[in-house]
């Protein structure tokens, strides 16, 4: 399998902005921004987006008063997320860094909350980034840690596409092939995952499930509609940390604590 490097992502810029436009792209942020603000400590705090791409994640949260850093290795991701920045007139709280998350060397105990949205899947040693994290957060710090839910795939490929073969096919492959980036990307059970962070130190504060509902209906159009959008973005919200809802959802978000 080819090495991931930045101009992977690079050159799904395109692709990657415009599901982030689309009602399942918004519905990822503004889930996973509602589930934050339940656990992040009060402006102003340090924090570390791990991976932060455009900084759809981050930029939201330094308008309530925090600064951040960003690490990323995709030069487009990251002069996009500058321009973002300026539009949005935070550029003064926001450092980004252009350089591989697996190989940063913040000094310990830096930063008051870390997150880390959908990076994980694409490197190679998982548990000596989750070790990196744990060691620049502060002591009670808040980690926030997303990543794809295989489970999903399997129920969509039935329940929406109809594709019982390619169901059957997604219940013994470790790896996905995503389409944007023109990589492969790991996949881990959630049970997998809770061990990982319990294993590098974290405590578990709550596990959270993003797109639960969306995923399943096969009628994209409707999810364009204005008043169908509200509705579901309400419903999301409210299943995104209930059970048995949590453990279908397209990403798991566990927050964590040092
Ligand atoms: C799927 S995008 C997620 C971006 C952002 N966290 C979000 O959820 O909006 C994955 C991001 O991780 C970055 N990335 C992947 N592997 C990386 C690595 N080893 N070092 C630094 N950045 C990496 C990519 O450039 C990309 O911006």
């Amino acid at each position: 399998m080819a090495k991931v490097t930045g101009s992977n992502f690079d050159d799904g810029f395109t692709q990657w902005q415009d599901y982030q436009q689309a009602p399942w792209g918004r519905l990822r942020y503004r889930v996973a921004r509602a589930n934050l603000q339940h656990h992040l400590p009060a402006p102003p705090a340090r924090i570390l987006d791990l991976g932060g791409g455009n900084g759809l994640d981050t930029i939201p949260l330094l308008k309530l008063g925090y600064t951040a850093v960003i690490v990323d290795f995709s030069q487009e991701m990251v002069a996009q997320g500058q321009k973002l920045a300026q539009q949005e007139e935070v550029s003064d709280q926001l450092t980004f860094k252009i350089g591989d998350a697996t190989n940063v060397d913040f000094e310990q105990n830096k930063f008051d909350i870390i997150l880390c949205h959908n990076l994980l899947q694409y490197v190679e040693d998982i548990t000596a980034v989750l070790q990196n994290i744990h060691q620049s957060l502060r002591p009670g710090g808040i980690f926030s840690f997303m990543i794809t839910n295989p489970h999903t795939e399997t129920l969509a490929y039935a329940l929406r596409d109809y594709d019982l073969a390619a169901a059957q096919e997604n219940l013994t492959k470790s790896t996905k092939y995503i389409e944007t980036f023109n990589t492969h990307i790991q996949r881990y059970t959630d049970e997998e995952l809770k061990e990982m962070l319990q294993a590098c130190g974290f405590t578990l504060l709550e596990q959270y499930g993003i797109r639960a509902i969306c995923d399943f209906m096969a009628d994209n159009e409707r999810k364009f509609d204005p008043d169908f959008y509200e509705q579901l973005e309400a419903l999301e919200l409210a299943v995104s940390n209930q059970y048995p809802y949590k453990l279908l959802a397209r990403f798991y978000q566990f927050i964590c604590q040092k």
